[in-house]
């Protein structure tokens, strides 16, 4: 939520500023904003996106080496010009810019308006601008000290990037539970929400940790914490290029990541199966291969698309491994109080590694004694930092908002996961377990096959784009996947979607069949397979219009759909794999026809780093 970006050194900022705004749009993109230090601090900022941004800044000779960006994805006060950042206090001493909520912002407020403090907006960030400049000018002291006390002060999420009027050659950044990343330079450093704005211009990066402060200059870096303990700056190699961010040829990053996936699942097993097909290994989580060996227990946490990924990981589990496992939405699990004991496992899946409810629920279950491991995409993120272990995806960077390739990478994971630990624990027999594994093998060639049949399946996308209302059925390792179709069609094209478990239709949602409803059902030959047919015609007896993903060659079921999308003959427990291809391609197809921004859709941000 809300990407910062930030340069000092000898280079002209704005362009640097922009381009690295417009990589970090998919982070929040309701309002952006620059402010460039030279004789003075020049601001300019506007509501909608980068692009507007530059319309609005255009006439403007946008001159300095020193500059702080920001684009917004609004929590405190509305969308609009007065509200973007960067935020100047009230006597023009500090610039800010600020990614994350302050908390207690209403009395921080409250107390500042008591010492004639007055607010143009209605964020908590020109609060935090004001605190800082009062305790410089109260306390006369440094602006590094004046931010590390105010912050002292503060309770909430914050990454943050600040200049001062009368340290012309600084920027202070600090960061607490919102991700920073500071790019190392030669007599240069830049600043960023992740390191996309950075790699074009190096690939030496620190990724800053909580309650870190950076003061930098074009030829200084100095790394304290809040305490004003110096701490030693890690400096490490992003492994990212800049064609994984680039969107190509491709019409939209949705699309192209769709795409990606035969690859993209590839890198997510790849070094992690032997070249004989016969074994698993996850060297990330060897470490704690006792533990999930005699879990009595495991609990999955995530958030939206990874949430469902974490369903397909319950029926992977319980049935290979024979371990019990709860599949909870971070955001309810961490204001319960669940019973956690010290012998359970707990898996957070989140792509971007940010995601606040996630975090703040692997923190809870930590103190508790579980043993944490974190499945993530985004290297280096916070989530994978406060985990006893992990694996990495390796999906690439995923930048549309909706999540195609994460999922899959994800899914890929947990399948692997679940089938290695099935082996450790002998519920899963040698031989079914080399068939599994030579099966995931399988999946990046035959979802190229499904991406095939997208001139069809636009086809059909043509003939539902108008719908209101659309109902998705699975059963079995396919109900997940119905629930992510669903969502994937909801979030980009705003139509109102809900996946169902297919028997759970008759105790209710059948009452909202009619001619006008498409009925997505997912009916891939497995054990339910007979079940599921039967379904299918309770919807057709109703009028509903059925929309089919089928096994090749179902002669049975193209005989009562209106449509039928094949997928490739596999074993039901990687099924999810190939199902949810045609569905992300359909919402792909139905939201771009009805105009919708594919990529950045309202009201979304790429990663939630509030709760
Ligand atoms: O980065 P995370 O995987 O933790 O994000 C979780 C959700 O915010 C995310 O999956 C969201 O639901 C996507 N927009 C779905 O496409």
């Amino acid at each position: 939520m809300c990407g910062i970006v930030a340069y000092v050194g000898d280079k002209q900022a704005y362009p640097i500023l922009i381009k690295g705004l417009q990589r970090l749009e998919y982070r929040g993109y309701d309002s952006a904003g620059v402010a460039l230090i030279n004789n003075g601090t020049h601001t300019y900022k506007c509501m909608g996106k980068v692009k507007d941004l530059e319309a609005h800044a255009k006439e403007q000779s946008i001159e300095g080496h020193i500059g702080i960006g920001h684009t917004r994805w609004a929590t405190h006060g509305e969308p609009n010009n007065i509200n973007a950042h960067p935020h100047t206090s009230m006597k023009g001493k500090f610039t800010l810019v600020h990614n994350g909520i302050i908390e207690n912002y209403a009395h921080l407020k409250k107390e500042l308006t008591s010492r004639g403090f007055t607010f143009q907006s209605d964020t908590d960030t020109e609060v935090l601008v004001n605190l800082i400049e009062n305790i410089y000018l109260e306390q006369n002291v440094s602006a590094e000290i004046a931010v590390r006390v105010a912050l002292s002060k503060v309770i909430g999420a914050y990454g943050l990037v600040i200049s001062c009027e009368d340290e012309k050659d600084k920027l202070i950044a600090a960061r607490k539970g919102s991700p920073l990343v500071i790019g190392v330079g030669e007599s240069e450093y830049f600043l960023a929400s992740d390191a996309s704005p950075i790699i074009e211009y190096t690939d030496q990066v620190i990724y800053m940790n909580d309650e870190d402060v950076a003061i930098l200059s074009k030829d200084d870096l100095v790394l304290k914490n809040i305490q004003n303990d110096a701490q030693k700056p890690k400096i490490q190699k992003i492994d990212l290029s800049i064609d994984e961010i680039d969107k190509g040829d491709y019409e939209h990053y949705m699309l192209k990541e769709i795409y990606e996936q035969p690859h993209s699942i590839g890198d997510t097993f790849r070094g992690r199966i032997s070249i004989d097909k016969t074994k698993i290994f996850l060297g990330g989580i060897i470490d704690v291969m006792p533990k999930l060996n005699q879990a009595k227990r495991i609990i999955i946490v995530a958030c939206g698309t990874s949430w469902h990924a974490g369903m397909v990981g319950e029926y992977l589990f319980e049935e290979y491994a024979r371990v019990p496992v709860e599949v909870e939405y971070a955001s309810e699990f961490r204001y319960r109080n669940p019973v956690i004991n010290p012998d359970d496992v707990l898996i957070a899946i989140s792509q971007s590694g940010e995601t606040a409810d996630t975090l703040a629920a692997i923190k809870m279950a930590k103190e508790k004694g579980a043993t944490i491991i974190g499945i993530c995409n985004v290297v280096g993120s916070s989530i994978p930092r406060e985990t006893h272990a992990g694996v990495y995806t390796h999906a690439g960077p995923e930048i549309g908002v909706a999540s195609t390739k994460a999922f899959s990478s994800q899914v890929t994971v947990l399948t692997m996961m679940a089938f290695m630990i099935g082996r450790k624990r002998g519920s899963l027999y040698d031989e079914l377990y080399k068939q599994l594994i030579h099966e995931l093998t399988l999946i990046p060639e035959k979802i190229e096959i499904i991406l095939k049949s997208d001139s069809y399946i636009k086809g059909i996308a043509e003939l539902y784009k108008n719908a209101s209302n659309a109902l998705y059925l699975g059963r079995g390792y396919l109900f997940p996947v119905a629930l992510e179709g669903a969502l994937k069609l909801k979030e980009i094209s705003y139509i109102h979607a809900e996946g169902y478990p297919a028997a759970e239709m008759k105790h209710g949602p059948i009452a909202l069949i009619d001619e006008n409803m498409p009925v997505f059902v997912l009916a891939t030959k497995d054990k339910s397979y007979e079940k599921i047919v039967s379904n299918i015609q309770e919807v057709k007896a109703r009028n509903g219009k059925v929309i089919a993903i089928v096994t090749e060659g179902d002669e049975t079921i193209k005989k009562l759909a209106d449509h039928v999308i094949e997928v490739p003959d596999c074993h039901e427990a990687i099924a999810p794999l190939l199902t949810v291809v045609p569905l992300q391609i359909i919402s792909y197809h139905i939201a771009v026809m009805r105009g919708c921004d594919v990529d950045q859709p309202r009201n979304l941000a790429k990663s939630v780093t509030v709760e």
